[in-house]
């Protein structure tokens, strides 16, 4: 595993010129493309998804015009947002994790730049055919199955740039974060692949290999470890790289961080039943799925306790330090996520929750407030660094930004949790008589109000999103484009 000189820890690398100098280096470059397309993609995904929120206050917004309808947009708003901005920041902070933890250079740049490159087409060719209503269906695997090949292809070039680059480590102790990582890469693979098998009736229509309710179970499946393994897992090495880089502190127990991962990992799988309650699916089986859900929650609290105390005995950076805030408060947040999963998944919960806006207050706690927070905080800490800077242009935007888009957060969840609330309790309150106390329309001009506050959080949230992408393009026109230097001293250790 250790090479004396660390051009031999680079295949292809001669001792001199220019391919020595590349070996000395870790390979910045993919992991700068891979954070600004996470600032852009958050942008335009918002975008989309403040777009939508107002459609569902303002229905005209529609204009009338199929492809800027709301059943459309919706998922280009879904795909836009864990794919394409959550994607993109966990592709960045990877290969920056693995180089550094590994002390080598990725091990291909080219299978790097093909991921990258794929993952944008991708990304653009979502963006086309959503729209135009080419769609599989099935939720956050919506893209037909030409475009669901590419995503294999482009997800197996970054499984053999990540592991590989594990194999070639000159470090022999494999850093946490990296399992987190390689659970969320292999895990994924697992996922598309398994609910993507479908049969092409032409080039952009296909049909699902499994049939009514195996279908369901199938997608659940795949929709619910989607949230696991990449809304969670993947984030969570976000968490035990960048905390404490940025704490200047250790992790505050590794012992737990290790029994963390597997306790989650494992249980996880288990959970995807609870999206399906009261369904055709057996009902032992939605028990099964219930039950793994509320075990979930101990790992999980496992992972988010671990990582606030990393913060022990420095707890006044969370006041000096608007980075460590974002940090903290997105481990918070997947509290808050991971607390209230558990008690929807108890059926008596879900036969209230469930179509309600409920489910969306749990969602964006878990995206806007966990997913959204972490990705920001681990932005801020690598772009300067990327461009040779020591910090970001404006630590006061930094500052805005936290607090509009936190305004922004508890408004959107707080509208939702009443909404949804309060349309469960409406579609099920009865007369004497057995009759329906409301009409259906009669829940939905109630949440009308609701609907008005989400939008003004959501364009908050949107907003300090704009802060971010004014200090990222600044810092970046202030610095200039960097590589890191590969320590010596530890590469030939
Ligand atoms: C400005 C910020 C955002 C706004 C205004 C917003 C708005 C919306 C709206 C209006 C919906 C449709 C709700 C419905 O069908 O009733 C939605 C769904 C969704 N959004 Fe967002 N969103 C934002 C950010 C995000 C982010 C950053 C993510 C992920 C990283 C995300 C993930 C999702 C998901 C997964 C759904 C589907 C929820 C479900 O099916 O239950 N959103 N969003
Ligand atoms: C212990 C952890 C968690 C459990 C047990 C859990 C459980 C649940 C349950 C019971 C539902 C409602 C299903 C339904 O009625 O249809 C749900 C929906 C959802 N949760 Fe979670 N949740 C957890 C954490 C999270 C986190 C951290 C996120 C995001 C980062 C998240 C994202 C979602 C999404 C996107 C949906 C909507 C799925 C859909 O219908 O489209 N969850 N979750």
């Amino acid at each position: 595993m250790s090479a004396a000189n660390p051009s031999l820890a680079f295949p292809g690398a001669s001792s001199s010129g220019w391919s020595a100098t590349r070996a000395a280096t870790y390979n910045d470059k993919i992991v700068r493309q891979f954070a600004v397309m996470a600032v852009v993609w958050g942008v335009v995904s918002m975008l989309v998804g403040v777009f939508i929120a107002a459609q569902m206050a303002w229905p005209e917004l529609n204009f009338g015009i199929a492809w800027l309808s709301f059943g459309r947009l919706r998922p280009l708003h879904t795909n836009a947002a864990i794919f394409a901005f959550g994607g993109c920041a966990l592709f960045a902070t990877s290969y920056w994790v693995v180089q550094r933890t590994c002390q080598v250079r990725v091990i291909s740049d080219k299978l790097a730049a093909l991921h990258f490159w794929l993952w944008q087409a991708v990304i653009v060719a979502a963006a086309i055919t959503l729209p135009l209503g080419i769609t599989r269906g099935k939720e956050y695997a919506e893209l037909e199955w030409p475009i669901s090949i590419a995503i294999a292809v482009a997800w197996v070039a970054y499984a053999i740039v990540f592991f590989g680059t594990i194999g070639i480590r000159k470090v022999r102790h494999i850093y946490v974060a990296n399992w987190f990582y390689g659970s969320f890469i292999i895990a994924v693979a697992l996922l598309h692949i398994t609910n993507a098998i479908s049969i092409p009736a032409g080039l952009w229509k296909s049909y699902s290999v499994y049939a009514g309710v195996q279908d369901a179970m199938v997608q659940w499946w795949y929709g619910h470890n989607a949230v696991g393994f990449f809304l969670t897992a993947g984030f969570l090495g976000i968490v035990y790289y960048f905390i404490p880089k940025q704490a200047e502190r250790p992790v505050y127990s590794y012992r737990l961080s290790i029994v963390h991962f597997w306790a989650l990992i494992f249980t996880y799988m288990w959970a995807g039943p609870h999206h399906l309650h009261f369904t055709a699916l057996p009902d032992w089986t939605q028990s099964l799925g219930m039950v793994f859900s509320l075990i979930l929650l101990a790992p999980s609290w496992g992972g988010m306790i671990n990582g606030v105390m990393t913060l022990s005995g420095a707890w006044h950076k969370l006041r000096d330090d608007p980075i460590i805030r974002f940090m903290i408060v997105a481990l918070s947040f997947y509290g808050i996520a991971t607390f209230e999963g558990p008690m929807m998944s108890i059926k008596t919960v879900n036969a209230l929750s469930h179509y309600t806006d409920w489910s969306i207050a749990h969602v964006h706690g878990g995206t806007l407030g966990w997913v959204g927070y972490i990705s920001m905080g681990a932005l801020y800490y690598l772009v300067p660094r990327l461009f040779g800077q020591k910090q970001m242009y404006s630590q006061r935007a930094i500052e805005v930004h936290f607090w509009v888009s936190t305004i922004g957060i508890v408004l959107y969840i707080a509208s939702m949790w009443i909404a949804g609330v309060m349309q469960g309790l409406m579609w099920r309150a009865i007369n004497a008589d057995g009759s329906l106390t409301y009409t259906f329309v009669e829940s939905v001009k109630a949440s009308y109000p609701f609907y008005v506050i989400r939008f003004l959080g959501g364009a908050m949230y949107l907003g300090g999103m704009g802060v971010m992408a004014w200090n990222v393009a600044k810092t970046i026109l202030a610095g200039r484009a960097q590589d890191s230097r590969i320590p010596t001293e530890l590469a030939q250790a």
